[in-house]
C-alpha cells in the first residue's frame, strides 16, 4: 500500500495562534503523550509545524538515517546559528564526518585521564568551600561545573579571568534561546552576540601558546586534534568549537547533576548505597581507574537521564522525500523525536514513572530492549560525543560529595521542574547538606 500524503497525518491544532507551543514548554512529556492519542506520526505547531515521530522505531528512523533523509543544520540552524556558528551539531554529511572525525581524537582515552585527573582538584576546592546546613543546589552545580569548565576545557585557574569568561558563557546560551532574535539592546540575543565576541577574542588570544605546546586542557587537544589522514582545524574552527563545546557540555551536565541530587536525596537508600561504594574506593578525588568501581552510581545517572533528559526532543529537518508510519514526508519539513516520551513508554519499560535504577543493571537491562528505546544521548552519526565525559564529570562530583556529606529534602517535597529549553528546577531545588 502506497503511503498517504503528508495532509493526512493527523494535526493537532492546539489554541489559536500559539498553537501547542504553552502545552509543550510547560510539560513536553505531557505534550508528546497527548500526541499519540492520534497515532505515532502527528502534525502540530509549538514554534512553526512540526511532524513529531514517536517511539524507538521512530527514533532509529531519524537519528540511524543512513539514507540521508534527515539535516541536523535544518533542525538546529534556527536556535544556534547566531551565536554558535560552525557548530559541529549544525552541520550535516560531507562536512560533519570531516570535522567529528578530528574533533573524536580530543575524546581518546589518554586525553580523557587528563580531563578527570584535573577535574578533581577543582571539585575538591568548589565542593570544599560548602558548608552544612540548608542550600539552593542549581546555582551551585552551575557554578560547580563553569569552574570545572574553565579548568579543563581552557586550562584556566579560577580567579576573574575564569569569572568574567562564565558570565559571558552564560549570556551566549541564553541568546541561543532568546525568543527576540534580533540582537537589539537590551534584549538577549544582543548582549549574547557581545558576549560571544569577547570569548572569540579570549580565546585568540590564547591560540598560540595552544598550538606551541601540547596541554592537557580541551582547547589545546582541539588545537593539535588531527584526523585519520592527518587533517586539523583552522584557529576559528578550533573557536567555534570550543565555544559550541562548552555550550553542549554546560547545561546538559548541570541538569544531570541536578536531578540526581534530587533523586537520591528523596531516596535515602539509594544514597547510602552509592556512599558506600564511593567510600569503597582508595582516593577522596576518583581516578579513570576508578571509573569502572562506579556501577552503582551510572544505575542512578541513567535513571536520572531517562526520566529527565536534559533534551526534551530533538529537532531534524527532512531533506529528501521520505516516509513513515505509513505517511509521506515531503523535503523541508521540520520533524522532531521526543525522547522524553520514549524513555516513559510502558510498553518499554517498567512502571516508567518510578525512580528503579536497577532496571539498568545487566540482569534487567530495560534499555536493551531497543536499540532506540533509550537515548539521552541521542544516536547515530550526532550521537554525544561527549557522552563519556559527561559520565567522568558527573561520576567525580557525586563522588566527592558522598564522600563529605549527606544531603534530603522535607519529606513530601516534590522539585518543580522545567523541562524547556533544558531541565531544571524553578526553584533552585533546596536541599540541606548535613558533613560526615
Ligand atoms: C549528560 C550530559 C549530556 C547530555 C544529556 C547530552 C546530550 C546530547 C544529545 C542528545 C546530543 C545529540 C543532539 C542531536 O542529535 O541533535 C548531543 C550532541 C553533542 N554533545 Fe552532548 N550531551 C551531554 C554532555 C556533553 C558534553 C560533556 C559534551 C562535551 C564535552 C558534549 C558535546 C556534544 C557535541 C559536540 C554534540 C554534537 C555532536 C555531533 O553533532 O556530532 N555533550 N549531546
Amino acid at each position: 500500500m502506497s503511503a498517504q500524503p503528508y495532509e493526512s497525518i493527523p494535526l493537532v491544532k492546539g489554541l489559536p495562534l500559539v498553537g501547542n507551543l504553552p502545552k509543550f514548554l510547560r510539560n513536553p512529556l505531557a505534550n508528546a503523550q497527548s500526541l499519540e492519542v492520534h497515532g505515532n506520526v502527528v502534525r502540530s505547531r509549538t514554534f512553526f509545524e512540526t511532524v513529531t515521530l514517536l517511539g524507538p522505531d521512530a527514533n532509529q528512523f531519524v537519528l540511524h538515517d543512513r539514507e540521508g533523509n534527515f539535516s541536523s543544520r535544518g533542525g538546529w540552524y534556527y536556535w544556534i546559528d547566531a551565536v554558535f556558528p560552525g557548530a559541529i551539531m549544525a552541520l550535516d554529511d560531507p562536512q560533519h564526518k570531516h570535522h567529528r572525525r578530528i574533533m573524536q581524537s580530543a575524546f581518546k582515552r589518554a586525553a580523557m585521564e587528563r580531563y578527570v585527573a584535573d577535574m578533581g582538584p577543582v571539585i575538591a576546592s568548589v565542593v570544599g568551600a560548602w558548608t552544612a546546613g540548608p542550600m539552593t543546589m542549581f546555582p551551585q552545580i552551575k557554578a560547580l561545573t563553569l569552574n570545572i569548565a574553565a579548568r579543563v576545557f581552557m586550562g584556566m585557574t579560577l580567579g576573574p579571568e575564569a569569572d568574567r569568561m562564565n558570565q559571558s558563557f552564560i549570556d551566549t546560551v541564553q541568546a541561543s534561546l532568546a525568543l527576540i532574535r534580533k540582537p537589539l539592546p537590551p534584549f538577549a540575543m544582543w548582549r549574547g552576540v557581545r558576549a560571544r565576541r569577547f570569548l572569540v577574542q579570549l580565546m585568540q588570544s590564547k591560540l598560540a601558546d595552544k598550538r606551541a605546546a601540547e596541554g592537557p586542557d580541551l582547547f589545546s587537544q582541539l588545537c593539535h586534534a588531527r584526523g585519520e589522514d592527518g587533517e586539523r582545524f583552522s584557529d576559528d574552527e578550533v573557536v567555534n568549537h570550543m565555544i559550541f563545546l562548552m555550550m553542549a557540555a554546560h547545561d546538559t551536565t548541570t541538569s544531570t547533576l541536578t536531578t540526581m541530587l534530587y533523586c537520591l536525596a528523596r531516596n535515602p537508600g539509594w544514597q547510602d548505597k552509592l556512599r558506600e561504594d564511593a567510600q569503597a574506593l582508595p582516593d577522596a578525588q576518583l581516578r579513570y581507574a576508578d571509573l569502572a568501581g562506579c556501577e552503582r552510581t551510572e544505575w542512578v545517572m541513567k535513571e536520572s537521564l531517562r526520566m529527565y533528559p536534559p533534551l526534551t526532543s530533538i529537532p531534524r529537518k527532512a531533506a529528501r522525500d521520505c516516509e513513515f508510519g505509513g505517511f509521506q514526508i515531503p523535503r523541508g519539513t521540520p520533524v522532531g523525536i521526543s525522547p522524553i516520551h520514549t524513555h516513559h513508554m510502558p510498553s518499554l519499560w517498567t512502571r516508567p514513572d518510578d525512580f528503579d535504577p536497577e532496571r539498568f543493571s545487566p540482569e534487567r537491562a530495560e534499555h536493551r530492549q531497543h536499540a532506540y528505546a533509550y537515548l539521552p544521548f541521542g544516536g547515530g552519526a550526532h550521537l554525544c560525543i561527549g557522552q563519556h565525559f559527561a559520565d567522568m564529570e558527573v561520576k567525580s562530583v557525586m563522588h566527592q560529595l558522598l564522600r563529605r556529606f549527606k544531603f534530603s529534602v522535607p519529606e513530601g517535597y516534590r522539585m518543580p521542574y522545567q523541562l524547556v529549553p533544558i531541565a531544571k528546577p524553578r526553584d533552585g531545588l533546596p536541599i540541606t547538606l548535613q558533613a560526615l
